[in-house]
């Protein structure tokens, strides 16, 4: 039987593009967030994340064609990250997650998992 995927069921790559868009948006006029961010030029940042999204909840795998295993923990290690940037960094996406209009299961798949994945993030104490 084919099984929809989450990626498909809340509207595949334009879902991921408008979501991670707009966390960027946030990101990029952050002053907590933007000075960790290595790059001037955000957009290429804004794709790894895009192409992540796609990849974990089911759609194509570029992101792992282009970067290899996430390792995600490993990769924020250069980034400090404590409670500060984590509240920041999920502020924002809960605003690019209510810009999409998911349904309530939906919404809630979504954002259960983006809070247990920015939990783990967490590099620094205090
Ligand atoms: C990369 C910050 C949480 C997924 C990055 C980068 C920074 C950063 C500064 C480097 C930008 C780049 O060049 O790509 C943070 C902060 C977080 C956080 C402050 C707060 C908790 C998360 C979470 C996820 C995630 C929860 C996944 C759900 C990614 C991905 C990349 C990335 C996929 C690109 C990795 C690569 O291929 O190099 N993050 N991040 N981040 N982040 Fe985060």
């Amino acid at each position: 039987a084919q099984e929809v995927t989450f990626f498909e069921a809340v509207g595949g790559e334009p879902t991921f593009r408008r979501l991670v868009h707009t966390f960027y948006e946030g990101v990029a006029a952050d002053p907590v967030l933007r000075p960790l961010y290595p790059e001037e030029d955000l957009g290429p940042a804004e794709e790894r994340l895009r192409l992540f999204l796609i990849q974990y909840w089911g759609g194509p795998r570029t992101y792992s064609e282009n970067r290899g295993h996430p390792r995600l923990r490993m990769r924020h290690a250069p980034f400090a990250i404590g409670e500060r940037e984590h509240d920041a960094w999920l502020t924002h996406m809960r605003t690019a997650v209510d810009e999409l209009g998911l349904s309530e299961q939906l919404d809630k798949m979504l954002w259960d998992y983006l809070v247990m994945a920015a939990r783990s993030m967490i590099n620094q104490m205090g």
